[in-house]
């Protein structure tokens, strides 16, 4: 199975931050935010993440790309450590795909079609971290117990957010798991059938990809895969699995990023886990 984690966005939140700089690549505590979200897509069973990437966006690439010559200047300088998490790093198993225009979510999974060919595949939304890498696991169980359906995580969110997120309409059939029943992108707080947020993980049926070419632009004139996901509905069965809150981290904007930064300190103090260099 792949995952796919779109980042070819313009960061226009963390302007001036990310004019030279992609917003993937904004340190949290100790690694770009982006590496998170490739390693929890490696721990969740995926053989390769794809990166969706726009042309600009070199440093993505260079991250997770080999550097023999750091490497050696820091086994040189005794500092093996550092030099084993360069390799690690570098060895990750990313490709890449691109996106030439920022159309909107749903192009820039689309531009993965021919790669995700016909199985199942995960979408990795990167403002949102997940570092127990527990989320997808999840939403395969209850794929599995669904013939393969494509699932997704929602969590409830308070009334003045709900135009924020994709929201879901649907009805619980067990504990925590939902058959949803409507999609819509970003409605007013009057119009949302519910207050289940979207929330940035997804699991997949390769459907998906043939709704998606024909799907007309919506909301910010965008493709958006919320609009996609509703389609499917007429074909096949969408579930939805209510996540805990406390198992993702949002990064989407300054505020969020700064409180994401000292929640996750504060988590690797408590565990002992800051490193001597
Ligand atoms: C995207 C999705 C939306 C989802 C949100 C948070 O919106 O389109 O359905 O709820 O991510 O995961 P964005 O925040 O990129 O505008």
């Amino acid at each position: 199975m792949k995952a796919l984690i779109p980042a070819a966005g313009l960061g226009t939140r963390f302007l001036p931050a990310t004019k030279a700089q992609p917003k993937e690549m904004l340190l949290v505590v100790d690694r770009p935010a982006i590496q998170y979200v490739v390693e929890e897509g490696l721990a969740s069973g995926a053989d390769e993440v794809i990166i969706i990437n726009s042309y600009g966006k070199k440093a993505i690439e260079e991250h997770f790309s080999p550097d023999p010559e750091l490497v050696k200047i820091l086994k040189e300088r005794g500092k093996a450590d550092l030099a084993a998490l360069v390799e690690y790093v570098g060895s990750l198993n990313v490709s890449y795909v691109y996106q030439t225009e920022a159309r909107g979510l749903g192009d820039a999974v689309c531009c993965a079609a021919n790669e995700v060919g016909d199985e199942r595949f995960y979408v990795l939304l990167g403002d949102v971290l997940v570092p127990k890498n527990n989320m997808l696991p999840q939403m395969k169980v209850v794929s599995d117990a669904h013939g393969g359906a494509s699932v997704i995580a929602v969590m409830p969110v308070p009334d003045d957010q709900v135009s924020r997120f994709g929201v879901i309409a649907g009805v619980e059939v067990s504990n925590g798991v939902w058959k949803v029943t409507k999609l819509v992108e970003k409605p007013a707080f009057e119009d949302a059938p519910s207050n289940l947020g979207v929330f940035g993980r997804y699991l997949l049926s390769p459907r998906i990809m043939e709704i998606l070419k024909t799907i007309e632009p919506g909301v910010g004139g965008e493709i958006q895969l919320t609009d996609a996901l509703d389609a499917l509905l007429a074909e096949e069965e969408v579930y939805a699995l209510v996540i805990d809150p406390n198992d993702g981290y949002d990064t989407g904007t300054p505020e969020s990023w700064l409180e994401t930064n000292n929640t996750l300190f504060e988590l690797r103090k408590s565990e002992n886990r800051i490193w001597a260099r």
